[in-house]
Parts: C-alpha cells; structure tokens; sequence
C-alpha cells in the first residue's frame, strides 16, 4: 500500500508542478465557489464549521468550507498533498494564529461556542482541542513527565497522587501502560517511533480534550505501529470526537465512519467512509480513490 501511496503522491506533483490540471472532468475549473456534494451537517455536532476561508497573504488555500464533526465519530480527511488538510485541521485549535501571514475568516463553533470568539483564550482552547503531529514529538523529558505536564499547567491536579492516577489511566488509554509502567523515568524519546506516537496520544488525552486533531498521525509508523495507533483511534471514539488526515485511504476506510475529501482548497465531497469509497458522488472524488488523480 505504501507503494500506491507514493505513485498517487508523484502523480499529483506531476500534474501540479508541470502543467495545469486537465479538465478530465467537468467540474475541475471555474469554480470560485464550489458546493459540497454530501451531507456536511450531523446532528448534535461537536464542531460545526460554516464557510471557513483561510488565506497565507493573497492565497486562498481553504474556500468556503462548511463541516461538522460529530460526537464519537473519526472524520477523515483526505486528499492530494497541498489541498489544505493541514490548514483546515489547524483552524479548529486556532494554531494558524501562530503563522502571521495566514486570516482565517467564517465560523467554527465548539459545542456552539465560536472558537474565534474575542473571549477565547487559545490555552484552554487548545486543551479542549488537542493535536498529534505527524512526527512524532515527546517532550525532552521523561515517559512520566511527558504525559504529566499537561494536567500540571493546566492545574487539573491537586496531588502526586492523583497526577500518578491520570498518568497510568492516559498511558493505559493509549494502550502504552503495560510496555512503559516499569520505566517511568526514563526518557520519552528513547522510546521506539510507534510508542513516541502513542506517548504523545497519551499526553494528548491527559488534559481531557473533547476533541483530537491527528495530522497523518502514522505516516511515520511502521505496520504494527500503526495497526496499533488504528486500534487505538477506535477505542478513542467512544470519548472524544477525532479529526484524522492521512494520505492513506486504506486506513480512512479502517479507522472513520466519516470521510471528507479535499481538493485545491474546496470540500469536494463528504459523506459515510464506506458511501464515499464504495460510490463517490463526484468525478474527482473518483479520479482520486481510483488513483486517477492525487
Ligand atoms: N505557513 C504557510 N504559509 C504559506 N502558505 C502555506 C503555509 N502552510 C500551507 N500553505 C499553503 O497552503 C496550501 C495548503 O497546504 P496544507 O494545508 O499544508 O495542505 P495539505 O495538508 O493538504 O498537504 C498549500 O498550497 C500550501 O503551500
Ligand atoms: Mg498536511
């Protein structure tokens, strides 16, 4: 798989880089606005984005989108490299905020409350919104202190004991405890790629987000590690509300109930992974799942 990975990968530089896309289907150009195909609302929603718009300076990598992520649902989000997963996944903590060049307009609504609210403060934000990177990033501490930092900033704990407590119950949630519980102390990073990825998810869930953000959280993983970082997303489901980028079609179809396919900064189509794999409503939905176009 990682092989169709890369082709689909080189075919959109290919397509990108050397000569504008082909109109291979009808709706590829023109478009300022484009309509999503599929159902972007659910109800009772744990976010609900309504006509997000980001520009880095005059460029406008996301147009229009309008989304909601669902309580105890993954939503995947795919797509060819530069389409604005990235981007969009970065709005919904506000972590665009750190890039000065980038405005972000629309709105997103957390639990109904607008994130870009002039009341919000990005900390709290970012704890209910948490996020795992693509590489994985331990903090230059130990295994312990990596997962213990969060719940101490944000002042969830009143003693060692009942920090001990959320570190063993993270750490056991992301199915890490029983390789880690008899080398606490020693340090995160030396830990192999797959459990780094784990211990960040465990930090991640330490602070009790409503809401995980994973930017092709196994693209540096190798099988097993991500069979287990997979497994993991799915038990996360029950508790929070997951966002997931991947570059891997074969993993959106395993671990979300949602897909949402980008492309050059639109929403093209979203619905049931298994609706979406199985009979995409939309051409370049299509060229992209059949390898046509990435
Ligand atoms: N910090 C940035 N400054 C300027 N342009 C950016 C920045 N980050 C992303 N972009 C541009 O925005 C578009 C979307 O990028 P990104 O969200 O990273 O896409 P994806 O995650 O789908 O690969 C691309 O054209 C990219 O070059
Ligand atoms: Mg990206």
């Amino acid at each position: 798989m990682t092989q169709g990975k890369s082709m689909t990968v080189n075919a959109f530089e290919d397509t990108h880089e050397t000569k504008p896309v082909k109109p291979q289907s009808t709706a590829t150009v023109h478009r300022d606005v484009r309509e999503t195909v599929g159902e972007v609302r659910v109800e009772d929603p744990r976010i609900r984005c309504t006509d997000v718009n980001v520009y880095y300076g005059e460029k406008h990598a996301i147009k229009n989108i309008s989304l909601d992520v669902g309580k105890g649902e993954v939503l995947a989000m795919i797509g060819p490299s530069g389409c604005g997963k990235s981007t969009f996944l970065r709005c919904i903590n506000r972590m665009n905020d750190t890039v000065s060049s980038c405005r972000v307009t629309g709105e997103i609504l957390l639990d109904g409350e607008d994130i870009n609210g002039r009341h919000i403060d990005v900390v709290p934000l970012r704890a209910r919104v948490s996020m795992v990177f693509q590489k994985p990033n331990p903090f230059p501490k130990s295994i312990y202190e990596n997962v213990a930092f969060g719940p101490k900033i944000h002042g969830l704990v009143q003693s060692k004991a009942e920090l001990d407590e959320i570190v063993e119950a993270s750490l056991r949630k992301a199915n890490l405890w029983d390789e880690v519980k008899d080398r606490l102390d020693d340090p995160g990073l030396g830990l192999s790629g797959g459990q780094q990825q784990r211990l960040c998810i465990a930090r991640s869930i330490a602070i009790e987000p409503e809401v995980i953000l994973m930017d092709e959280p196994c693209s540096a993983l190798d099988p097993i590690s991500t069979a287990k970082v997979e497994q993991l997303i799915d038990e996360l489901r029950q508790n929070y509300s997951i966002c997931i980028v991947t570059h891997s079609m074969q993993q959106a179809a395993r671990v979300s109930q949602r897909t949402a396919y980008f492309h050059l900064g639109d929403l093209i189509e979203i619905g049931k992974t298994d609706d979406l794999f199985i009979k995409p409503r939309h051409q370049l939905t299509e060229d992209y799942i059949t390898g046509r176009f990435g």
